[in-house]
């Protein structure tokens, strides 16, 4: 783990595996599911086999929708009042609106649809372009205010687990 939460610009150490989720700030939680997110889309085209690729889609379906659902609810609003450049939060919205139209498609398509693996590649580089504009533009700005950033990331912390409960009870999760 690395020592301090809040300091500026600390790249690529949310890795995800060190510490309890409700012990890291909230741009190492973010920034640990994007790392996550990006592992199962390489998984995705790494893989042959169909029924195992239409699980997959939805899995990252899923776990993007929580993470912009968190994002949306509760780091945006909380970094739009304590930077000065809002445009970032707002351009981040409108990419989070073009890729839940990507992911709805993807949800609903039929079994075997010849375009899942195109809509799961395109969806792919869009959020990869997302979160590189969050993690190069919109995180430094957020670590350079006064963000409690541990207090925000123990909140983001419990809503993502709410949100996982809540998906599972509607057995979205297994
Ligand atoms: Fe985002
Ligand atoms: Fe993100």
């Amino acid at each position: 783990m690395a020592s301090k939460a809040n300091g500026p610009a600390k790249r690529g150490q949310g890795d995800g595996k060190t510490g309890a989720a409700d012990a890291a700030s909230a741009i190492e939680l973010l920034e640990a599911d994007h790392r996550e997110v990006e592992a199962l889309f390489e998984q995705y085209e790494k893989l042959e086999d169909q029924p195992k690729k239409e699980v997959l889609a939805l899995k990252i379906c899923l776990s993007l929708q929580i993470h912009t659902q968190i994002e949306e609810e509760i780091f945006y609003p909380a970094a739009r009042k304590a930077i000065a450049k809002s445009e970032l939060i707002d351009e981040a919205i409108v990419e989070h609106a073009a890729a839940k139209k990507l992911i709805a498609e993807i949800e609903t398509m039929e079994v075997g649809d010849k375009l899942r693996d195109a809509k799961v590649k395109v969806l792919g580089e869009q959020i990869s372009h997302h979160v590189e504009e969050e993690e190069n533009e919109l995180f430094p700005e957020v670590e350079d205010s006064k963000l409690d950033l541990a207090e925000l990331g123990q909140k983001m912390a419990e809503r993502k687990a709410e949100l996982v409960q809540q998906l599972e009870r509607e057995g979205d999760i297994a």
